[in-house]
């Protein structure tokens, strides 16, 4: 027989009652063991040359801003307390080339774009992406040679003067995402030698070849392309890292450390949560992870067609990430969050 006892009020073994804890909304608030922040998040902005500030199609709700644009929504979000902005260039047809030598044109699109940042929201930080896909005409973040491969070393040679023009034009962090290999202290090197050691970077650690860009890639047009006279790539996996694959992560953030990475970054996010762990387990470096366009976008559109709760889902997924051991997120919906908060 049972020595529960309905009419007693229950059983008086029941020492331990987790419920206690979960009873109201301040002991609740007291209990919490992770919190989210506006400090934490890094919202990513697309712009281009035109003077127009147009919606974009494949990513509801973001826009590819002009320099006007991109300086007054930089300042409008400061003052909603998101003060670190990444940017992602959507760069015209006629300024691509093989080797992706706009990507450090002083005068370019990035520099200029920093520039009006700074002057519109001067303590804005202000985060740039180093790697040649906006700028290559094969669409890959390195150079592609004759033969069809993706070109380690001369790529870093360009990533270095990418970061260098950044840099120059104000940037507080680089952010290399190209995944190729020894860039990270090869950019540190150039940065330090040129008087800017200063300068962070933040490094796309365990960058994984997904399909979640893909909605990323519709903004900036910046997908492989195909070549009638050349073999080009269709994926990116001789350089992102194979999905599958935890340990290498561990490697890529042994490699990064070494080279003088100040943040090391997980993305995408949402479905890498362990590595996020693993990274977060293994270094004392600040550890960032993207939940990046096609995350943002299965919950925007499931959001759009009434079938979430787009506050409660969007706070739940960067809570996840942020329990999973991120320090900091990039996330589209940081200006909503802080809104939210
Ligand atoms: C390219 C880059 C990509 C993203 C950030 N930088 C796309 C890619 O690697 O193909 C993706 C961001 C997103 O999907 O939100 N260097």
């Amino acid at each position: 027989m049972s020595t529960f006892d309905l009419a007693a009020g229950g059983d008086p073994d029941l020492i331990s009652r987790p419920r206690r804890n979960r009873r109201t909304s301040a002991i609740r608030s007291m209990c919490r063991e992770t919190k989210l922040e506006v400090s934490q998040l890094i919202y990513p902005m697309f712009l281009h040359a035109d003077a127009d500030d147009v919606p974009i199609a494949s990513m509801p709700g973001q826009t590819r801003w002009s320099l006007d644009g991109l300086a007054s929504e930089a300042k409008r979000v400061y003052d909603l307390g998101v003060d670190k902005v990444v940017i992602f260039p959507k760069v015209d047809e006629s300024l691509k080339t093989r080797t992706g030598d706009e990507a450090f044109n002083p005068d370019g699109l990035i520099p200029e774009a920093i520039k009006r940042i700074k002057n519109a929201s001067p303590d804005t930080c202000v985060v740039t992406d180093v790697a040649l896909d906006p700028y290559s005409s094969d669409g890959h973040d390195g150079i592609v040679s004759d033969e069809g491969e993706v070109l380690n070393d001369e790529t870093v040679a360009v990533l270095c003067e990418q970061a260098l023009s950044h840099a120059r034009a104000g940037a507080d962090i680089v952010a290399p995402s190209d995944m190729m290999d020894g860039r990270v202290g090869s950019i540190r090197a150039v940065l330090d030698q040129e008087g800017f050691s200063h300068t962070s970077i933040m490094s796309y650690t365990a960058k994984y070849a997904s399909a979640f860009y893909g909605p990323f890639r519709g903004a900036l047009d910046s997908a492989p392309k195909e070549s009638s006279d050349r073999p080009i790539p269709k994926d990116k996996s001789t350089y992102q890292m194979d999905p599958a694959n935890v340990r290498e992560a561990l490697r890529e953030l042994e490699l990064d450390e070494g080279e003088g990475a100040d943040i090391v970054m997980v993305k995408p996010a949402g479905a890498y949560l362990d590595i996020i762990r693993a990274l977060r387990d293994e270094t004392n470096l600040p550890v960032a992870a993207y939940q990046v366009s096609g995350e943002y976008l299965m919950i925007k559109s499931a959001a759009e067609a009434g079938w979430l709760d787009e506050k409660a889902v969007v706070l739940e997924s960067l809570l996840g990430i942020r329990r999973a051991g991120a320090d900091i997120i990039l996330t589209y919906f940081a200006p909503q969050v802080a809104e939210w908060l």
